[in-house]
């Protein structure tokens, strides 16, 4: 059992926890994930490792509602335990001086990609740094993002936020393409905004690095649910990533098997919402 020691909501539906996981905040690396269960008969789900506290043993994570288990996890407060929290998995994400890097999150993804951009600060490149969301109401991190950044630009949907811009975060890339060389991308997001980044940067030949978020069970490479095909080979996101070459990645495969439980999930989540209520 795993206890919650801090819990807020941040953004419309995402929340921030802060848990007690001694083993894993020792060892956490940017780029690596857990994978929770919320109670005995729990799916196991697995969520970024956004920050790790070697001192006082906690890691920080921030969790998306986007089904029946995100939101069972946003119904817990401070004080409560996770039933299972098992990490820290994957390979941790590769950080050099490589330049300059150009970090682009989405949504959540920002929690995913700050311990990236931290890092890849510390270790002196030039970090410019781009952060998209729906609407100023669903943009987490971006004072945390501010004080790692060379450069930050924020793009919402709807134009909300004030003092950013309107439109999507590949509209900003393309303009920094235009005037910056770069050396390295990386993007963490929704597929679809992956996707479209890959497909910019692909022309410019300039080297692109996305965290992908596969369908996971178990999370150690036994399941092969978590597999997505990398250069022609197939590769499982859990043990081989999940950081790959954004240009090697079949996509259309990746967002096909994502939908392949949509209407059990749904079911599901209808089911829990009726529990709910009785
Ligand atoms: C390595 C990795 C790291 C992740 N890190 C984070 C994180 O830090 N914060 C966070 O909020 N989420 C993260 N995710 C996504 C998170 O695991 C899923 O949102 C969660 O498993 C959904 O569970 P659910 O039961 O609430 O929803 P479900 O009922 O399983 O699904 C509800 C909806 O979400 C979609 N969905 C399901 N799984 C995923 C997925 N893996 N990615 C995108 N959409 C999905 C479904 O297609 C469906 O439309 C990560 C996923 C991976 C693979
Ligand atoms: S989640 Fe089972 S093999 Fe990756």
């Amino acid at each position: 059992m795993f206890k919650i020691l801090e819990k807020q909501t941040v953004a419309e539906k995402i929340n921030r926890f802060v848990i007690e996981v001694k083993d894993i905040a020792l060892k956490a690396l940017p780029g690596q994930f857990v994978i929770f269960r919320v109670d005995e008969k729990g799916e196991r789900i697995p969520i970024t490792i956004s920050d790790a506290d070697k001192e006082n043993g906690t890691i920080t994570v921030f969790v998306q509602e986007v089904g029946k288990t995100t939101e069972k996890l946003g119904l817990l407060k401070k004080g409560d335990f996770l039933r299972d929290v098992a990490g820290p998995l994957g390979v941790p994400t590769d950080i050099e001086n490589f330049g300059t890097a150009v970090c682009v999150a989405g949504g959540v993804g920002t929690a995913e990609i700050y311990p990236i951009a931290r890092e890849l600060k510390r270790v002196g490149n030039k970090t410019i740094n781009i952060v998209g969301a729906r609407s100023k109401n669903h943009l987490i991190l971006a004072d945390e993002m501010k004080k790692i950044s060379d450069e930050l630009y924020i793009t919402t949907d709807d134009g909300s936020y004030p003092s950013g811009r309107k439109g999507f975060v590949s509209d900003v890339l393309k303009e920094i393409m235009e005037k910056t060389k770069i050396d390295i991308v990386f993007a963490v997001g929704p597929v679809i905004m992956m996707k479209v980044i890959s497909e910019i940067t692909k022309d410019k030949k300039i080297k692109t690095i996305v965290s992908l978020n596969p369908i996971m069970v178990d999370g150690t490479g036994m399941c092969g649910c978590c597999r997505v095909s990398v250069g022609g080979t197939p590769k499982f996101t859990c043990v081989d990533g999940p950081d790959f070459d954004a240009h090697q990645v079949d996509w259309n495969e990746l967002i096909l098997r994502l939908k392949t439980f949509n209407d059990k999930e749904r079911i599901s989540l209808e089911e829990f919402h009726k529990c709910r209520i009785i």
